[in-house]
């Protein structure tokens, strides 16, 4: 097997005089990182219900990693907010013998953000053209899941680090099989990829490591144990049951 780019996310303990409360630090699966999670060679996912730490940690290995808090790869240079930098710094990322060639945080929420940036280096190009690496169309002038299309099919490529925030959030179910495809050709040719998601067709890439992130920290599941994959089977075996259920004055 491939050896990891990252093989694991850990916490240093906090300095003498460092106060560590409140938010990042207070979340379960933020202060579950002290006893450090090794990430998959191939394809690790975060699950866990909203709000319960998977975008933090995601943008923690992001930054950690050199990549722009907000998505894209370690040489987009934009920021629209001030970055995370106290837990990012207080988080050591394992190194494997490889380095990526390349790498991307891909964030359906900044992809915008990312598309805007893009276009402005096109306009005064350094080095070729910045969108042929992207498709060659802007990615304003593609629809939301076309544009996230665009940077999966173009833009990432072999032996990279690509970090997704629910890529669901962009694509259809149609593509969310086509982004299982991708996954697959992109795991064939050497990347590694961390993927926050609450589809469980996102979910299904065999052979990878699930984490549920929840009150109890950080814990590894098998795919058929996984909430979103549970809940989703019990609704389609009994949606009528679940409605009458859900929709009782
Ligand atoms: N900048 C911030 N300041 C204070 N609290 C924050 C900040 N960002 C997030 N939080 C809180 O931290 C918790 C975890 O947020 P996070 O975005 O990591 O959750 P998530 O697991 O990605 O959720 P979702 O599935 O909804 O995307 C939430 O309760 C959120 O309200
Ligand atoms: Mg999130």
């Amino acid at each position: 097997m491939v050896e990891a780019f990252v093989t694991s996310v850990r916490l240093l303990p906090a300095r003498g005089g460092e106060s560590r409360s409140g938010y990042p630090w207070e979340l379960p699966a933020i202060a579950a990182l002290a006893d450090g999670i090794a990430l998959d060679p191939r394809v690790t996912y975060l699950i866990g219900e909203n709000g319960s730490g998977k975008s933090t940690l995601l943008e923690a290995v992001a930054v950690a990693a050199g990549m722009n808090p907000e998505g894209g790869s370690s040489n987009f240079a934009f920021s629209t907010r001030d970055s995370h930098s106290e837990l990012s710094d207080a988080v050591r990322l394992s190194r494997g013998g490889r380095r990526p060639k390349t790498d991307f945080f891909l964030r359906a929420e900044s992809l915008f953000t990312a598309a805007t940036y893009l276009e402005q280096l096109a306009e005064s190009p350094l080095d070729g053209d910045p969108l042929a690496a992207y498709g060659g169309v802007s990615l304003h002038e593609q629809s939301h899941g076309e544009s996230f299309l665009a940077v999966l099919i173009h833009r990432f490529g072999p032996d990279g680090l690509y970090l997704l925030d629910e890529p669901e959030a962009a694509l259809s179910t149609q593509n969310c099989l086509t982004f299982l495809r991708r996954i697959h050709e992109l795991v064939r040719d050497g990347s590694q990829l961390v993927i926050a998601t609450h589809s469980p067709i996102i979910l299904a890439y065999p052979e990878a490591t699930i984490y549920a992130c929840g009150a109890g920290g950080v814990e590894a599941v098998a795919y058929e144990d996984a909430e979103p994959v549970r809940l989703t089977q019990s609704f389609l075996a009994a949606r009528e049951r679940f409605l009458a259920q859900l929709l009782t004055d």
